[in-house]
């Protein structure tokens, strides 16, 4: 396990929409360079960019046509080995994305695949033996080859699924999970590691990690097995090395895949779901965070708890204010209540995630969809750094810019934040300082739930000897806490008060005490 996961506080870099370097209208690398000395200023320790390398763009990027490339409209590999140097000169570090389920329809190895000849890429991805048969409840094409039979699909229609094989094999045309055509799938993969870690990356971000081996059993054994297999080799090439999936089951993937850390992801109805985004089961929004939401905290920890107690000792959970896939948290929850709903992120055990723009309240934005975003799409447009033209994101003409900007009058702006003292970044900015500088607060310090009752505020809970309360609704909440009124306040949002065993918290607070 690298130890600097411990104090690790990500920032998930969109690159097409960072920062622009060379007026094209898109983000790119010497950007992300340029905003170095403002990521560090912030507090972050590790950065986690989506893909950046050469690609049709079909699936902003998760469509790789070379993964050994980076995409010419961001940059060169020059470009991205002086971006894992810069940011290591500031003691930041750097994941890619690394997306092992499936490729751009124009990969090379697709290319080859495809073509009626036996070759070395023929059993690279998953092929039925004839054009006319199907893949059983799976997507796929048929009818685009010369190779007569159809290709399944992992994503959108110019994603093809690479072969790690089947471990329920109904077809005699699905390879097994131990086949020698899966290990060769598994290694060209660990090859892409290698390929960029040799070069300066600090790990990788691992897209739809679950989504190797098909028909695998419920507990994705085979899939899990391919990546403890992975593990074994950053344990004994890269033992610094570090990774973070895209599985939302932490105990297949951190347990059973062998993973340091898994993405408790935004599902409808899940309890990362019930703090910010109630919104998306339909019907009345009873978010935690939200100030009339009638915070229930119960419906959080009933599926947390579970899920942290089977994992803490083997790897963490990773919570998110955002990402590129989710609608922005500013959406709903408006800026008091944002900074409540950051304190908590940057309080509990784990690794957290800050999506970029998310620490001066981006907005999610009614825009058209771009490169297969769709609804994802107002989640990904520019970053507002100043009050230059396309707020300082780039200086390309308006209608040149790679999604539009924020264009209401009161956007939030990096320039005015940074100054103003009860700016969410400030506030934000200061939780993020706050961790990083108390033990306490690390990722593997084991979380104690002094106070959460169904529908009852304040929420209380315990890091080493730390002692964190918050109350998001309007009205004012006490909750019985011996020795309150002997303890320290070390961090605060809004006001609270002490009477001997009693701590007051007004409406909208937060507070750090030990
Ligand atoms: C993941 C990515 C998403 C992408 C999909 C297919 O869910 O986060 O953006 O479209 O995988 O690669
Ligand atoms: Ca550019």
């Amino acid at each position: 396990m690298p130890e600097w996961l411990k104090d690790a506080v990500f920032y998930e870099i969109y690159p097409q929409s960072f920062n622009d370097s060379n007026g094209d209208g898109i983000g790119d690398i010497p950007g992300i360079i340029e905003a170095l000395n403002y990521i560090s200023d912030l507090g972050v320790s590790a950065l986690w960019i989506n893909p950046c390398f050469d690609s049709p763009f079909l699936d902003a990027g998760y469509d790789i046509r070379d993964y050994k490339k980076v995409a010419p409209r961001y940059g060169t590999n020059e470009d991205l080995i002086l971006l894992f140097k810069e940011a290591h000169r500031r003691g930041i570090k750097v994941l890619l994305d690394l997306v092992p389920g499936h490729t751009s329809d124009q990969h090379p190895w697709f290319l080859e695949s495809k073509k009626a000849e036996k070759n070395i890429y023929s059993d690279r991805y998953v092929w039925t033996s004839h054009a006319f048969e199907g893949i059983k409840d799976h997507p796929y094409i048929s009818g685009m080859s010369e190779r007569a039979g159809a290709y399944m699909l992992n994503f959108f229609a110019s994603q093809p699924a690479l072969n790690y094989g089947w471990l329920n094999r109904t077809e005699k045309w699905m390879s097994a999970a131990d086949s020698p055509e899966a290990a060769a799938t598994r290694e060209a993969m660990k090859d892409v590691m290698r390929f960029w870690l040799d070069k300066g990356c600090d790990g990788f971000r691992v897209d739809m990690a679950d989504s190797l081996v098909k028909n695998d059993d419920a507990n994705k054994s085979a899939t899990a097995a391919i990546w403890r297999n992975v593990r074994e080799m950053l344990d004994k090439e890269y033992p610094e090395a570090a990774m973070v999936s895209e599985w939302s089951n932490p105990q297949q993937a951190i347990n059973g895949g062998g993973f340091h850390m898994d993405f408790y992801l935004d599902h409808v109805g899940n309890g990362y779901n019930t703090l910010l985004r109630d919104y998306e089961k339909g019907g009345e929004d009873n978010s935690f965070f939200l100030s009339k939401g009638h915070g229930d905290i119960m419906r959080f920890l009933d599926d947390y708890l579970p899920k942290y107690n089977a994992t803490k000792d083997r790897g963490y959970i990773s919570m998110f204010t955002c990402n590129h896939d989710t609608p922005r948290p500013a959406r709903t929850l408006s800026v008091p209540e944002l900074k409540l709903f950051y304190a908590f992120l940057m309080t509990m055990p784990g690794v957290p995630f800050v999506y970029y723009g998310d620490e001066i309240g981006m907005r999610y934005l009614d825009v058209k969809t771009k490169e297969g975003g769709y609804q994802r799409t107002g989640s990904r447009t520019p970053m507002q750094w100043n009050h230059k033209d396309n707020y300082g994101f780039s200086s390309a003409a308006k209608e040149d810019l790679y999604l539009p900007m924020d264009e209401s009058e009161d956007a939030p702006v990096v320039f005015d934040q940074v100054s103003a003292p009860d700016s969410l970044y400030r506030c934000l900015r200061r939780f993020i300082h706050f961790r990083r500088n108390n033990r306490d607060l690390w990722a593997d310090i084991p979380l104690e739930i002094l106070y959460a009752e169904k529908e009852k505020l304040p929420f209380v809970y315990r890091r080493g000897s730390l002692i964190m309360a918050v109350n998001p609704s309007l009205e004012e909440q006490s909750v019985h806490l011996s020795g309150a009124s002997k303890l320290r306040r070390m961090e605060m949002i809004g006001k609270i008060r002490t009477e001997e065993d009693i701590l007051y918290m007004e409406p909208q607070s937060f507070v750090i005490l030990q």
